[in-house]
């Protein structure tokens, strides 16, 4: 049967994955996979600011230039994450005063978007990442204890300005229902847009798990996001559960998969639905959260899943 790619594009979708460097470089079923199944990749680290920039003023591009070239080969576009985050960035940059902050914040996002805003592979970007905590409120990251909210503008300005044409989305996790957190979202992303911020779009994480439910009320809420006018996609999807696997969780799981797929799919302005990797030997999951993980569609060995059926059926489907 077709790969993922080919069934999106059919219904004018992506289909991404996040690409971890390691196997990348050098695992030959992780590249035929990665390139086989998927029309868009982020890459899981690469593009960090530890990663691109660990000391100031000295940028280091490998790893984001080996994603970027993988993407190339393969006629797939590449989600930029992550400009602004609070995790994976030196100390060097915790460490500034106000003034150099926002000024090493400028500096880093016009190096990092300007060196690939005339690729024509990359073409979005997480510009902020993770601003809200979960009830709501903006998270106390040194970003906020230190600039106050105006980082947030700031950063989409600077994005804009580094490359006027790149989709520019902010980004977090537990905001794929309506709740508390994903409502401040969307008010800010609402105040944003009225003060001709250029935020153009808005990223649901996805990171489930089978014990916590589905978030029914996904497609209602993507659908608020896109009566914005912003576009809206699914960035980091995972579904994660208490392992070993067993028969009864991979169906629960796969549901949760085609559940996402059809919100999106339901969705006009849902661009498409990000996978947080795609086999379950690379998942951040069971570093994070001891006990838990089988969270892709694919096993260690590189074998289908059944959510890789949920989410191929759910592409296909009429
Ligand atoms: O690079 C070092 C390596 O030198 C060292 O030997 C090794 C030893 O542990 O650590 C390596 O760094 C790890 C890094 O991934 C690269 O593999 C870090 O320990 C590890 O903490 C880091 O985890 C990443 C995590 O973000 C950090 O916050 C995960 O791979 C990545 O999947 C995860 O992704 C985040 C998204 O960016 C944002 N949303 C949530 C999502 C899941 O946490």
């Amino acid at each position: 049967s077709a790969p993922l790619r080919t069934h999106a594009a059919a219904r004018g979708k992506f289909i991404g994955t996040a690409l971890a460097t390691g196997p990348l470089s050098n695992e030959t079923s992780y590249r035929d996979l990665a390139a086989t199944e998927f029309s868009q990749v982020t890459a899981e680290n690469a593009m960090k600011w530890e990663s691109t920039e660990p000391s100031q003023g000295q940028f280091t591009f490998s790893g984001a230039d080996a994603v970027v070239n993988f993407a190339t080969q393969n006629n797939q576009q590449v989600h930029g994450h992550t400009l602004v985050w609070h995790s994976q960035t030196p100390g060097w940059v915790q460490g500034l005063g106000a003034t150099a902050m926002r000024a090493a914040m400028q500096n880093h996002i016009s190096q990092v978007v300007g060196r690939y805003a005339n690729n024509p592979a990359v073409v979005s970007w997480d510009v902020v990442n993770e601003v809200f905590d979960d009830n709501g409120g903006m998270r106390t990251s040194f970003w906020y204890n230190t600039l106050g909210q105006s980082y947030i503008a700031d950063a989409f300005r600077a994005a804009r300005a580094a490359d006027p044409n790149a989709r520019l989305c902010i980004n977090d996790y537990n905001v794929e229902g309506v709740n508390a957190k994903s409502t401040a979202m969307y008010n800010l992303v609402s105040s944003l847009r009225q003060q001709g911020v250029p935020v153009d779009c808005v990223g649901l994480q996805g990171h489930l798990a089978i014990q916590y439910g589905f978030p029914g009320d996904l497609q209602q809420n993507l659908q608020r996001f896109a009566d914005l006018g912003v576009q809206v996609r699914i960035t980091e999807l995972d579904v994660r559960m208490q392992t070993p696997r067993d028969a009864t969780k991979d169906a629960t799981q796969a549901t949760y998969y085609r559940n996402v797929v059809n919100a999106c799919n339901a969705v006009t302005a849902c661009a498409g639905v990000t996978i947080w990797g795609f086999t379950d030997k690379y998942s951040w999951v069971p570093d994070t959260f001891p006990g838990q993980g089988a969270a892709l569609i694919y096993n260690e060995s590189y074998q289908q899943k059944p959510s890789y059926t949920a989410v191929h059926d759910a592409l296909a489907g009429g």
